[in-house]
């Protein structure tokens, strides 16, 4: 079914279920991707941060990532994660990236506002589609310094949804990027009064770690992508050690392939808690 537009995915997430949006960094991880997707026949988005690229240039990832949106019997958006500059936002949709994340949320609101609409006018050459964040996600994707929550205003929420059109808007409702060091204090309640008055789809950064209740009260009351990064990099891993303490004879292949295995069951994992079986 191969490359599609992430808005015509979250179109059709109805509340019953969010699209899930996988970070990988690397071919094997894309590989992962795949095999969940097919298996449980299910609308995917891959994604890289722009915080990741040290390890993964963007111009080399890239076209592997589209590659394989469009080997995927499923359909699969191509998306840029927390896009800081537009050098890089540029190069993802020269790319063929099907939709860019601006992360304006370190900017007083009018200039989130103003940078914002520039992506956007940039991305609608490419007929691509932009996400947003407004308030601030915890922790921190990729290499930057880790940040305070800062719980997204309902005001402010509302305003930058109507202000630039942004196709989908990245919430801060108690959720951090990483591994989480105590229980995060989910905001549903500030969820429910965004969702009744922002129109796009809202999106859910900071997956990893959440229990299966919390992710189902997220997508039942308003969040349509849910954003998994730190889980499968860290299932990849366990993968890898698993099988250099079991195997010590075990060669280069056997650790590529883990790779491919812990990224497949993780999102296989999540995909079956958004709800994502035959939803393609
Ligand atoms: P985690 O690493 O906590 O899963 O967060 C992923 C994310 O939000 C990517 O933007």
């Amino acid at each position: 079914m191969s490359l599609v537009k992430m808005t015509d995915l979250l179109a059709k997430a109805d509340g019953t279920y969010a699209v899930g949006s996988f970070n990988v960094s690397d071919m094997e991880m894309a590989m992962g991707a795949i095999k969940a997707a097919e298996d449980m026949h299910a609308p995917m988005i891959i994604q890289i941060a722009e915080g990741r690229l040290r390890y993964s240039p963007l111009d080399l990832l890239g076209p592997i990532m589209v590659a394989a949106a469009k080997k995927c019997k499923m359909p699969v958006a191509v998306h840029l994660d927390h896009g800081g500059t537009m050098e890089t936002i540029k190069l993802a949709l020269d790319l063929g990236f099907t939709s860019v994340m601006f992360d304006g949320s370190k900017y007083p609101l009018e200039e989130n506002i103003a940078r914002t609409k520039e992506v956007i006018a940039l991305a609608r050459k490419y007929n691509a589609a932009v996400e947003a964040e407004i308030g601030r996600v915890g922790g921190a994707e990729g290499d930057y310094k880790a940040v305070d929550i800062a719980v997204t205003s309902v005001e402010e929420a509302k305003r930058f949804a109507e202000e630039t059109g942004v196709d989908a808007l990245a919430v801060a409702i108690g959720t951090a990027h990483g591994n989480y060091k105590s229980k995060p204090q989910l905001r549903i309640d500030r969820l429910k009064e965004i969702a009744a008055v922002v129109k796009c789809p809202l999106v859910l950064h900071g997956g990893t770690g959440l229990t299966e209740e919390d992710f189902k009260n997220c997508l039942h009351n308003g969040i349509r992508k849910i954003n998994i990064a730190t889980a499968s990099y860290d299932s990849s891993a366990r993968e890898i050690k698993a099988i250099h303490d079991a195997k010590p004879e075990a060669n280069y292949f056997d650790f590529s392939n883990a790779i491919v295995e812990g990224t497949y069951k993780n999102i296989k994992k999540h995909m079956q808690i958004f709800g994502l079986e035959n939803k393609a």
